[in-house]
């Protein structure tokens, strides 16, 4: 079907899966909206995550014709999930099972981690998808240490994946992790991938860090095909197009640093 994928985030974190997405599915148009307007959704009541992701995924199907939607923020996922598939009229795809999935087909300990929003983490969503994930994978030796980030996504969003006070920040608020003794910890939010590097400090090599970027990608991939939704012709390049609730010459400037080179321009949202 010739119509785009939509996707979303709070802001830049879910240029992380849309490029793992691209890669993936070169032909298929996207339209992602970054709502740095209103960023970082981490620290806010879900209720209100809720009412946001609510109206956006709404937007990407009634204003862009999304013919599937991913919800490319762990907290949004967290707080709207079951409303936006109660909701819309096209599938939609998460991070978190993704994610889920393949922190249990990674570790060999069974010592896990997850590191996500205040929002993310407080929901219980991973305890959740994390058990459920072990047990279809026959898995009962699974223990689950989380930890949520404050901070992590504003310097994302400022464009600091490096540097002194990061470290510092990370040297914190990673120490439950490092005292668990794991082999692989999800970053269970979108924007944290950027900062793998400053993680890998901290943690040390020996954790495999597990992002749900390329899981998403592949998980949106097969029900797209299970629907008979892909583009019919899958000899061109896809548009794709980037939209923004702030600053659209900062969201093209540090997006383009971020995705790579197709995020050239970026269009305000909602359309003036
Ligand atoms: N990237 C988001 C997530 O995956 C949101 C971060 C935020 O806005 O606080 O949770």
């Amino acid at each position: 079907m010739d119509r785009p994928i939509g996707m979303f985030d709070s802001g830049f974190g879910g240029l992380t899966v849309a490029r793992a997405l691209i890669d993936l599915l070169p032909a298929e148009d996207v339209v992602y909206i970054g709502d740095t307007g209103r960023y970082p959704y981490g620290n806010k009541p879900l209720d209100e995550v809720r009412d946001h992701a609510t109206e956006i995924a709404t937007s990407l199907v009634s204003d862009y014709g999304a013919k599937a939607v991913v919800v490319a923020c762990n907290t949004a996922a967290s707080a709207g999930l079951d409303k936006l598939r109660a909701d819309l009229p096209v599938p939609v795809i998460d991070v978190i099972e993704p994610g889920a999935r393949s922190l249990i087909t990674t570790t060999v300990s069974g010592r896990v981690g997850v590191i996500g929003t205040v929002g993310t983490i407080s929901s219980g969503s991973y305890v959740h998808a994390v058990e459920a994930a072990a047990a279809a994978a026959g898995r009962d030796d699974i223990v689950l240490t989380s930890a949520a980030c404050p901070g992590f996504v504003e310097f994302v969003e400022r464009g600091q994946t490096s540097g002194d006070e990061v470290m510092v920040l990370a040297e914190r608020l990673l120490a439950p992790i490092v005292a668990a003794d794991l082999d692989a910890l999800l970053f269970g939010c979108t924007h944290y991938p950027y900062l793998a590097r400053v993680v890998t400090d901290v943690v040390g090599t020996g954790v495999t860090l597990v992002s749900s970027a390329d899981e998403t990608a592949f998980a949106a991939a097969d029900l797209l095909r299970e629907l008979g939704l892909l583009r019919s012709s899958a000899d061109r390049v896809g548009r794709r197009t980037f939209l923004s609730s702030g600053d659209v010459e900062i969201f093209r400037e540090l997006g383009s640093r971020l995705l790579g080179p197709e995020l050239d321009s970026a269009l305000p949202w909602p359309a003036r």
